[in-house]
């Protein structure tokens, strides 16, 4: 088989389609949301149930929690991390405005809940570039939570 004009002999051809099927793999890797590269709803589901989890046993932030709907909040979530991993779902981010409205979280509950957040994802070993990339999009959500 010759490959811009060279020889090559079958061992050659076999390194070749190796490295060519790893570069094809990275390539797919890269084109992929992250939504499908951590396996879709379901991982989505048992992240927010984590997150939710540990949210509940900090005593700060439980009392929030006290009254409130947690399947519900959990299904909303679940739409939120779907939408924000380029998921086949669609959320409104004004919504995160009128849910925290009344709320007065501070800057300090709102750094804890990203806290949380993040070891959830490191948990559920979300790669740390994708960890970077999902945080920072939180952190851009601060206005429409935090009370100034
Ligand atoms: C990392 C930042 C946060 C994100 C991404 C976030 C996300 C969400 C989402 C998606 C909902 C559901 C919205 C809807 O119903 O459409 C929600 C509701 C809620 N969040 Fe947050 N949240 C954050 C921070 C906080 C903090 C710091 C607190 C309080 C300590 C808090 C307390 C609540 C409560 C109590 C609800 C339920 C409101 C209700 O149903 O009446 N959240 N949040």
């Amino acid at each position: 088989m010759s490959l811009y004009g060279r020889k090559l002999s079958r061992r050659s051809d076999t390194i070749c389609i190796g490295i060519l099927g790893k570069v094809i793999e990275k390539l797919h890797t890269l084109a992929m949301s992250l939504f499908e590269k951590y396996g879709g709803i379901s991982t989505i589901q048992s992240l927010v149930r984590d997150f939710y989890q540990d949210v509940l046993a900090s005593p700060t932030l439980s009392p929030f929690f006290s009254n409130i709907n947690m399947q519900a909040l959990m299904g909303h979530q679940v739409d939120l991390f779907c939408f924000i991993m380029s998921g086949p779902c669609s959320f409104n981010l004004e919504r995160l405005r009128t849910a925290h409205m009344g709320l007065k979280i501070s800057e300090e509950l709102f750094a804890e809940v990203a806290t949380v957040l993040q070891s959830t994802l490191e948990d559920h070993q979300v790669e740390p570039d994708d960890v970077q990339q999902i945080m920072e999009t939180v952190a851009s959500t601060a206005d429409l939570i935090v009370r100034r």
